[in-house]
């Protein structure tokens, strides 16, 4: 998945061992990925690596004293550790380990490590006996007890001559779970309203107009915002799903009662997902009786519902951040673009549903409705990104990925 994630503050701190020169590479995948890298070095560190590498590397000072008298306020271990979204140690010495899992803190490394509130990754890397000996293990264990998430290591060869467990993860992979944790809390703190599923118009006491919404993607979204860390309320037309256990549900069925629950609440929420399939009109009559065929043809008169989308984009106070879906036949570019702007949307996420598969993106056996796949094309003011074919799960973690990211640029 390719994310970029600007502006997250990664503190990467380097303890003494040879592999110290693979995170120069980690400091420069990292700034590819739009991160912003500070670098600490223990002084074993400093043996193996020079501190002109990584400042060049990461365009910033270097740090190794935990009591600069250079510093103004002698304090640099508080104000790296505050200024950090991540701590990552790598490579994670058996003995800057040893320390952080007792509490020590006699460098600035595993000063940092106590002084930090943010999530800390450790990339161990040592060799195999010392790896093996019941005391590391020990410390590893108590680290991950404190919330510590190790990565690595791999078995192979190491540098000491000896093969076995004990080499330090390569930097694209400690990069690829660093972007995925900073990715992965993307919406703490924040509140989404997601609208899923069809709607039923009655039309009598037995017959209703509906469409074939399974409402998969509106709960794959609610899975994925609770697990950014959002706390989600999902208001649901009727499917076959369980909801998550932690969302707080509204069921509905019709659009009148979906648009009462969403216009109600969006107030409260940061951003609204309409990933409801709304039926556009309801029969004006609700007949009280069952409809007798009588009539070789008959005739439904039909009346507009809310567009519950627009609606909640249009508010003038407390409007949520609103992203709108689009089902299309044809022309999916232009219809999308167009509801973009006309139901004022911040983003609109459109995929191919019906016949027409002129398009790469549409594959009638794969995606769109009831489907457990989908691809979507999703839309911004001032750009767009193609997500590809996949499960409705992993589409719906890349949309709210995506959604995080252009919030926090909004708000900058
Ligand atoms: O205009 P169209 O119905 O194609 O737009 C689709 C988007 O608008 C979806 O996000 C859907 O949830 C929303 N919508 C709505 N109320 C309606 C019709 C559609 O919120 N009455």
């Amino acid at each position: 998945m390719d994310i970029i994630i600007n502006n997250k503050h990664i503190l990467l701190a380097v303890s003494g061992g040879i592999a110290a020169y693979k995170s120069a590479e980690l400091v420069r995948l990292l700034r590819k990925q739009g991160a912003t890298v500070r670098v600490v070095m223990t002084h074993s560190a400093l043996q193996f690596v020079g501190m002109l590498t990584f400042q060049a590397l990461s365009g910033n000072p270097v740090h190794t004293e935990l009591l600069d008298v250079d510093e103004e306020n002698a304090m640099e271990h508080i104000t790296l550790a505050r200024w950090a979204d991540v701590l990552i140690i790598a490579p994670a010495t058996a003995n800057t380990m040893a320390k952080c899992s007792h509490g020590l803190a006699d460098n600035l490394v595993s000063t940092l490590y106590l002084a930090a509130t943010c999530p800390v990754f450790m990339a161990p890397a040592m060799n195999q006996a010392m790896w093996n000996k019941p005391v590391t293990q020990e410390n590893i264990q108590r680290l991950i007890g404190h919330g510590v998430t190790m990565i690595g290591p791999e078995p192979g060869e190491q540098a000491c001559g000896e093969t076995g467990m004990g080499r330090m993860s390569e930097p694209a992979e400690i990069c690829r779970l660093l972007l995925a944790e900073s990715t992965s809390q993307c919406l703490k703190g924040l509140s989404v309203l997601i609208s899923a599923g069809p709607t039923r118009e009655p039309l009598d006491p037995v017959r209703y107009l509906t469409n074939r919404s399974s409402g998969k993607m509106g709960y794959a979204l609610a899975k994925a915002a609770l697990k950014a860390g959002a706390k989600v309320t999902l208001v649901s037309g009727p499917v076959s799903l369980t909801p998550p256990e932690q969302a707080d549900v509204f069921k509905i069925e019709t659009a009148e009662q979906m648009y009462e629950v969403v216009i109600t609440k969006a107030v409260e929420h940061d951003i609204y997902i309409g990933a409801a399939a709304v039926a556009d009109y309801r029969p004006v009559f609700l007949e009280t009786h069952k409809i007798k065929k009588s009539l070789e043809q008959t005739t439904l008169t039909l009346q507009k519902n809310h567009d519950i989308l627009a609606d909640v984009a249009m508010l003038s106070s407390n409007r949520p951040f609103t992203v709108g879906f689009a089902a299309e036949t044809h022309d999916l570019e232009r219809y999308a673009q167009d509801k973009l702007i006309k139901k004022n949307l911040d983003m609109i996420a459109a995929n191919w549903v019906g016949q027409d598969s002129s398009n790469a993106l549409h594959n009638e056996s794969l995606g769109g409705f009831d489907s457990d796949q989908n691809a979507l094309q999703v839309f911004w003011n001032e750009g767009q990104k193609s997500l590809a074919m996949t499960d409705k799960n992993n589409l719906a973690e890349q949309l709210i990925g995506l959604i995080a990211e252009r919030m926090e640029l909004k708000s900058k």
